[in-house]
């Protein structure tokens, strides 16, 4: 994908290209300073050939640049790892149609220099727009609790968890000790429903038959309607 401009003044994105590795890398280990390596896979990403649906098949890596091309930010996005052990889900029916439904924003990191401008807005919006645009329903992403109001202004639910309905009735609940979730219904078929019985809407509608019927209620072990 070519270069697009953004509100903020010589501020670009583009998509992340194999000789990207080291400038995201480094913006990456940033994220997590105890852990500068915990986005290493990001340099394998960039290695894949350059196709769609997104930047490179079904994860997304862009770069932020100011005016002399000078990296100022990166995001980095792709599949859900959780999908791959839950038991609900790993399932191989299910797993090739919600990996390309559920994306995940693992990483946005933005130079110290260039904080507070904007830029980490616009790479969000922009991963908004392109999971949209590939066909997803639903973005989401861990977050750090000082983040929560952040990601709220951009449009994210903030949840304790992330509930999925599938098909057949069946939910899916990845457990995170450390984290809450924030999430973004992306098409007219994905929701976020309030179920009495539980603390954390239910994503309805992630594929066709997964929509969790009105008046549906939680006893405490299963949805009934
Ligand atoms: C989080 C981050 C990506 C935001 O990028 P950014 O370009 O500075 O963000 P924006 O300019 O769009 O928005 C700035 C707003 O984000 C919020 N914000 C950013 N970092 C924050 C923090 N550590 N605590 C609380 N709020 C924070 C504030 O509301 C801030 O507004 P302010 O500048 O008026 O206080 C950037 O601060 C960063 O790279 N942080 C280190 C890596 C990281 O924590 N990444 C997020 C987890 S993956």
């Amino acid at each position: 994908m070519k270069a697009v401009r953004t509100r903020l003044p010589g501020i670009t994105l583009r998509d992340g290209v194999a000789p990207d590795a080291d400038a995201v890398a480094q913006l990456l280990s940033m994220v997590n300073p105890d852990d500068p390596e915990a986005f290493g896979d990001v340099r394998l990403n960039l290695a894949m050939p350059q196709e769609g649906p997104l930047s490179h098949s079904r994860t997304l890596v862009v770069l932020a640049e100011d005016a002399q091309g000078s990296p100022v930010g990166t995001l980095f996005a792709g599949a859900p790892f959780w999908l791959f052990d839950h038991p609900v889900t790993s399932h191989p029916d299910l797993l090739g149609e919600l990996v390309a439904r559920i994306g995940v924003i693992s990483a946005v990191a933005v130079h110290p220099g260039h904080r507070g401008g904007g830029v980490g807005a616009e790479l969000i919006r922009h991963a908004v727009r392109r999971f949209t645009r590939a066909g997803y329903g639903l973005l989401t992403l861990n977050c750090f609790p000082e983040l929560e109001e952040y990601y709220d202004r951009l449009g994210f639910t903030i949840m304790d968890d992330l509930i999925v309905h599938v098909p057949d009735g069946r939910m899916a609940a990845p457990v995170w000790d450390d984290t809450r979730v924030a999430a973004r219904a992306l098409d007219r078929h994905t929701v976020l429903a309030a179920v009495p019985g539980l603390d954390s809407p239910v994503v309805s509608g992630i594929l066709p038959g997964s929509r969790v019927p009105a008046g549906a209620y939680f006893d405490g072990e299963k949805l009934h309607n």
